[in-house]
């Protein structure tokens, strides 16, 4: 096996550059000439061997089917590890993260830029940029109702039947994932047609019906227009009917409003929330706003530096936040009738995702440390049914702590 649990995560090649790269006296930065060829040896010879794996073409489906923790999951991400064979050593862009999407749920998560968002769900479409990189370890359990797959372990092949009709993608930017040489309906067309082995008017009639439902005006016009003569609001909903085409058991909106204007903003959120009833599908809404979140998820995953920090219903993190991270966040968002001469900004960076420290990777940040911080990264407690967070504070004391006042 490539790779080893928790920490002791990487692939001996990995493992090796690092060491090598901190041996450097004076400026851990600083590469030397010989230290980037080795780093650039022991890569290559990773990436060779991951993809060797994902590309065997007869993989026995025993080898990639396994349990649901719980079946009323749809989807069970478990110590999942994404890491990016970079020039510069490996960037470990998702660090062990665990956590459920329940079925019919909404599930946002949510952290600052760079933190492994979207490299988490990147991970769940095995969509993550290869050959650099490769989910090195952890499941991703997928329910599909009869049995469930391992995501992480399966081959390539297999992944594409059900990328697209199972798990749907609407993207942050729709002009950049949308094709713009290929009219809307023939990318619409494209994606039933893949999926369902239905004829061209089938499909065009099933196409013009999803541009229907996602309330576009004229569904006809549309259909033979290029994402060009499209407003960005249009574009927007053009790949949430994309994503609706196959009638998905799960759909990632990755930033989905980030791209628009306020008011169309509201308008597409409004349009995911019926869209959700309809399918009776679950969604996962990744964002860093916390206002999308509060209007629209169940259930919160908050992320720091590739690791989920806390996770509980919406209710719990916005009313009984714990991690300081979470209340950080919750400090930097404007309230309507709360004046403030300045919004409270966190201090300081997230640590380099190449030079992880081996304590809580906030600690530099935090204004709340004790002692025992000094020690390992914290360990998830548990404070209700539904709440856990990743901080020492509560390891004795339970759930009382948090207040974003
Ligand atoms: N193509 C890539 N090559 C190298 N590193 C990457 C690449 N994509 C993402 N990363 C790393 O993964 C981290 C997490 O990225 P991402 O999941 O896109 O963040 P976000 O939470 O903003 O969606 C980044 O900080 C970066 O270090
Ligand atoms: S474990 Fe310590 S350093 Fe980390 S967030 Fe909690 S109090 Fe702060
Ligand atoms: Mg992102």
């Amino acid at each position: 096996m490539l790779f080893k649990k928790q920490d002791k995560t990487q692939s001996e090649s990995s493992e090796g550059a690092e060491v090598k790269k901190s041996a450097h006296k004076g400026n851990s930065h600083y590469l030397s000439a010989k230290e980037s060829r080795e780093i650039a040896k022991s890569n290559a010879r990773a990436m060779r061997e991951y993809e060797k794996k994902k590309r065997v073409k007869h993989v026995d489906e025993s080898v990639y089917t396994c349990k649901m923790q719980d079946e009323n999951n749809i989807v069970e991400f478990d110590d999942l590890h994404t890491y990016f064979f970079t020039d510069a050593g490996v960037a470990k862009a998702v660090d062990g993260v665990t956590f459920s999407i329940p079925k019919g749920a909404t599930v946002g998560v949510v952290g600052e830029s760079g933190c492994g968002k979207s490299v988490t769900s990147l991970s769940l479409m095995q969509l993550v940029q290869a050959p650099q990189g490769q989910i090195v370890g952890g499941s991703i359990r997928f329910n599909m109702g009869d049995k469930a797959y391992d995501i992480a372990k399966m081959p390539i092949n297999e992944m594409r039947k059900i990328r697209g009709k199972q798990i749907a993608m609407i993207f942050q930017e729709p002009m950049t994932s949308l094709n713009p040489v290929f009219r809307i309906g023939y990318q619409l067309d494209e994606m039933v047609l893949l999926h369902t082995g239905c004829t061209k008017e089938e499909a065009k009639a099933h196409s013009i019906e999803m541009l229907k439902l996602v309330g576009i005006a004229a569904p006809e016009r549309v259909y033979s227009c290029y994402p060009h003569e499209l407003s960005g609001g249009m574009r927007q909903r053009v790949m949430i009917a994309i994503a609706l085409s196959c009638d998905p058991r799960l759909i990632i909106a990755d930033e989905p409003t980030t791209a628009l204007d306020v008011t169309i903003q509201a308008q597409i959120l409004d349009l995911l929330r019926e869209i959700k009833q309809k399918i009776d599908g679950s969604i996962m809404l990744i964002t860093h706003d916390l206002g999308v979140i509060a209007e629209m998820a169940d259930y919160v995953v908050v992320m720091y530096a590739g690791r989920v920090i806390e996770t509980g219903t919406t209710e719990e993190i916005f009313h009984n936040p714990l991690h300081p991270y979470t209340i950080g966040l919750q400090k930097s968002k404007p309230v309507v009738k709360r004046k403030v001469d300045r919004l409270y900004n966190i201090p300081g960076q997230v640590p380099n995702p190449i030079d992880m420290p081996n304590f809580c990777y906030f600690k530099d940040r935090c204004d709340k440390c004790i002692d025992k911080c000094n020690g390992e990264y914290p360990h998830f407690v548990q404070v209700s049914p539904t709440h856990r967070v990743s901080c020492y504070l509560y390891e004795e004391k339970g759930a009382e702590g948090g207040s974003n006042e």
